[in-house]
């Protein structure tokens, strides 16, 4: 190949192969409900299924702007480092005493307005929660840990 001609597709081949690879890995476990055993409660089901789930979970809906690097390799690493906290995908694989402790973090984030993140809702508006939503998922997230309060401390549930 005559030099300037790999200059010129160097870089694209490499994009694409990166955002190939990135896209690759996204998002594993095939096909799995989006939270698992989360909420029995529909309402507040689909408060996390509007505003969380797109990190929160294996069932991110990628934008197409998130394809593109280097958006997407910042997409992707907001989204590992969330799942990490809390992956709604995989409730039923922690413990009670792993998810008494997320729920408490989770009525505070949203308590706080930390989450969803302001430059998530830049983008996706309808994502905020309202006043109402905050009430919903704290008194949800009480009334869940009191549950589990009452279930032995240790072991998958
Ligand atoms: C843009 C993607 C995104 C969305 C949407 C999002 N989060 Fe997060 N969340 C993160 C990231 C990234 C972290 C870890 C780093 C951090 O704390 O900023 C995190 C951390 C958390 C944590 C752990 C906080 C701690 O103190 O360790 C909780 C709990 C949480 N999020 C709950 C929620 C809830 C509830 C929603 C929906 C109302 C939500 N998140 C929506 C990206 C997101």
């Amino acid at each position: 190949m005559r030099p300037v001609l790999l200059f010129c597709t160097g870089p694209v081949l490499l994009t694409g192969v990166l955002a190939g690879l990135v896209l690759f890995s996204r998002n594993p476990g095939g096909p799995r409900p989006p939270m698992d055993g989360v909420s029995s409660d529909a309402s507040v089901g689909s408060i996390l299924a509007r505003s969380c789930e797109d990190c929160h979970s294996d069932q991110t809906q990628w934008p197409w702007y998130g394809y593109i690097p280097p958006v997407s390799w910042m997409l992707n690493n907001d989204v590992q480092q969330a799942r990490i906290h809390m992956n709604l995908s995989r409730w039923n694989t922690y413990s009670p005493d792993d998810k008494r402790q997320i729920l408490t973090e989770m009525a505070a984030v949203v308590r706080n307005l930390q989450m969803p993140p302001a430059r998530y809702l830049y983008m996706h508006p309808g994502a905020r929660l309202t006043r109402n939503d905050i009430a919903a998922l704290y008194a949800w997230a009480k009334s869940e840990r009191r549950k589990l309060r009452r279930q032995p401390a240790s072991g998958k549930s």
